[in-house]
């Protein structure tokens, strides 16, 4: 299987993983990326079974509302029972780096309101040590050189984003050769960074469960 058909197994086993527990009124948490968008597809027709979908970023929200799905502001809904989102890498405590697609703030912010964050990732994501997939920050503009300082301080080669600007407005940095042996220290001192709006590292709040697509089927880590 390629990495694209795992993407899509475990899309199918987040479906089998949810499907039971759909109800009227259930609104759940969407994530963003090419796994997220497999998932989201496979939604369309359950549409009738949900009530709809709080989105992580603009290109998801317009993804579920072409497939009639109603997408409702995180405000009006307060908790979701699941979130389903990819991850640029997850280790074995299910600690995630995510925001390559730069949309992580939007996506901790909407796993936070989540009863259970469901990981889908085709096996290349699964890692012993998070730190391999650079890792992103993203900074208020004018903050950038400041906050690329204090990275340098804390070990990481910090590589602005060019060309990128984020659902907020904001810039991302991308931290490169940094090892990351406590993710969740990491991730409170980078956040800790006046300027910082948030960190791609996922581990105060990691994932309950994660479906790892691998080429004898899709395993399920809880
Ligand atoms: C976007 C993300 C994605 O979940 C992450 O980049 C994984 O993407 P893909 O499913 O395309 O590999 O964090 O900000």
């Amino acid at each position: 299987m390629n990495q694209d058909e795992l993407k899509a197994a475990v899309a199918d086993a987040a479906i089998k993983e949810i499907e039971p527990q759909l109800e009227k009124d259930t609104v759940l948490g969407i994530g963003t990326g090419s796994t997220a968008n497999l998932f989201i597809d496979r939604l369309g027709p359950l549409r009738d079974r949900f009530k709809g979908a709080v989105a992580s970023s603009n290109a998801s929200a317009e993804r579920l509302k072409k497939l009639g799905i109603d997408v409702f502001e995180l405000n009006s809904v307060g908790t979701v029972p699941f979130y389903i989102d990819g991850a640029d890498e997850v280790n074995a405590n299910l600690h995630m780096i995510k925001g390559g697609g730069a949309a992580l703030t939007c996506e901790k912010i909407v796993a936070a309101c989540a009863k259970r964050f469901i990981c889908i990732a085709d096996g290349s994501k699964y890692v012993p040590q998070l730190g391999s997939f650079p890792l992103p920050v993203e900074v208020i503009p004018m903050a950038r050189s400041y906050v690329a300082r204090e990275l340098v301080a804390l070990g990481a080669e910090p590589v602005y984003r060019q060309g990128v600007v984020t659902d907020n407005g904001n810039q991302i940095i991308d931290c490169f050769e940094f090892t990351i042996a406590d993710p969740v220290a990491m991730e409170a001192r980078i956040n800790a960074i006046v300027g910082v709006v948030t960190n791609g590292l996922f581990a105060a709040r990691g994932a309950d469960v994660l479906l790892l697509g691998k080429a004898e089927g899709v395993e399920r880590i809880a």
